[in-house]
């Protein structure tokens, strides 16, 4: 659960679009987040999904008519002032046209002129209607006027036309709401973060590689990014989504990764390293597939260059955060690294515990700090080790 979220009081808007079936699973995410989520609707939106479905997920009464209830007169503006933030989701042409204009002539447009609240609207809609000059105008002084607007999404549309317009995935409205709530105290930092496997090639079909997942770096991205930081995003090979508004350089091997990872050090404020390096390479590359004609074969490997070592050597006001996967004396050896490195933190954790290490979404992890300090975190998400190892910079650089 992320911990902007949780127990906030969300007004989720839905207005009449064909989108509005997919405000559904955004509540439900909200829901699952912690959120209290109450859903204010338009008379066109309950044509399109009735009032029940998002009364049954969200446990609240849904607004939809503003003379409704005992305290009708009044609900629209106590809702409006307990109101952590808004989203409009789908946001149609006629109700970004309403909040431009301040006109309100229902539940939704009155409620949303009473919010002081961050508001992200989420507009959905034809690509005609969504280039028409009139609802772009609209946009902008939306936009002056401190809303959060998302690019809609570019595709195929219910209309049958092809173009932008189609609603944001509701896993990516929930990334720029958390982005919304997030304080900014990265801001104006750079950032550099490198993510998962490095593979290194025996011939056209086969390579060293091993099994890190990524998780752990794209959530050090996507959190730094939250917290408002200029973020580049060195990754080997994974099957993961990038973090939104992050720079991402996709790498192969150790050579390409240690390339990208020097060009751009030097602009950095900060560097973490979550990356499993592979320490050594092939000698050479067979240009044919290798066939199989002795019973043992052995591969001649030369080692790789140790990129975060160089960082250490290269460092001057930045702050370098490595990580350390071991499977044995794990104090003894991340300190060892935290030395050799010259790291103001290393983050190490034991590979093969459960729930711990590759591939998992949590991870055990304990912060060796330069200087002697040791933290050891509990079993937690991975997203929250981020936010963690970001506080625990923040303290760094203030020192420096
Ligand atoms: N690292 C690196 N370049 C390498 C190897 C490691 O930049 N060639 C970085 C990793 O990204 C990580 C840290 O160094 O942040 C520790 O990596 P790890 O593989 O645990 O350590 P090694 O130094 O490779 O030591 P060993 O494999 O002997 O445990």
């Amino acid at each position: 659960m992320d911990k902007y979220i949780k127990n906030k009081n969300i007004i989720l808007g839905v207005a009449g679009g064909i989108a509005a079936y997919k405000s559904v699973e955004l509540l439900r995410l909200l829901v699952k987040q912690g959120a209290r989520v109450r859903v204010a609707m338009t008379s066109s939106a309950c044509k399109f999904v009735g009032p029940l479905t998002f009364e049954a997920l969200s446990g609240q009464k849904v607004c939809t008519d503003l003379f409704e209830g005992d305290d009708a007169s009044i609900q629209h503006i106590k809702w409006a002032d307990d109101a952590d933030a808004v989203i409009i989701a789908p946001a149609t042409a006629n109700i970004i046209g309403k909040f431009a204009n301040g006109i309100a002539d229902d539940a939704l447009s009155t409620l949303i002129l009473a919010v002081t609240a961050p508001v992200l609207i989420c507009p959905a809609m034809n690509t005609h209607m969504y280039e028409n000059r009139a609802v772009q105008r609209n946009i902008d002084i939306l936009e002056g006027d401190g809303y959060h607007i998302m690019e809609p999404g570019s595709g195929e549309l219910a209309c049958g036309t092809s173009g932008p317009g189609r609603m944001p995935e509701p896993e990516i409205i929930l990334d720029r709401l958390i982005c919304c709530l997030t304080p900014k105290d990265y801001k104006g930092k750079k950032v550099l973060v490198t993510a998962g496997p490095t593979r290194e090639k025996i011939d056209p079909v086969r390579f060293i590689s091993n099994p890190s997942s990524g998780k752990m770096g794209y959530a050090v991205a996507r959190a730094a990014e939250h917290r408002g930081a200029d973020v580049i995003l060195v990754s080997g090979p994974v099957d993961i989504m990038p973090p939104l508004n992050v720079k991402v350089i996709h790498t192969e091997s150790a050579k390409e990764m240690a390339a990208s990872v020097l060009e751009h050090f030097k602009h950095s404020d900060v560097v973490i390293k979550t990356a499993a390096v592979s320490d050594y390479r092939t000698k050479k590359v067979a240009k044919q597939k290798i066939k199989k004609t002795k019973t043992a074969m052995s591969l001649d490997l030369q080692k790789n260059m140790d990129i975060l070592k160089e960082l250490g050597k290269k460092k001057k006001s930045q702050v370098l955060v490595g990580f350390a996967a071991e499977t044995q004396d794990l104090k003894k050896n991340a300190e060892k690294k935290l030395k050799a490195k010259n790291l103001d933190i290393i983050a190490g954790n034991l590979v093969g515990s459960p729930n711990s290490g590759f591939g998992t979404d949590t991870n055990r992890v304990t912060l060796f700090l330069k200087g002697g300090n040791v933290k050891k975190l509990p079993e937690m998400e991975k997203d929250e080790v981020a936010d963690i190892l970001l506080d625990q910079v923040k303290k760094i650089e203030k020192k420096k």
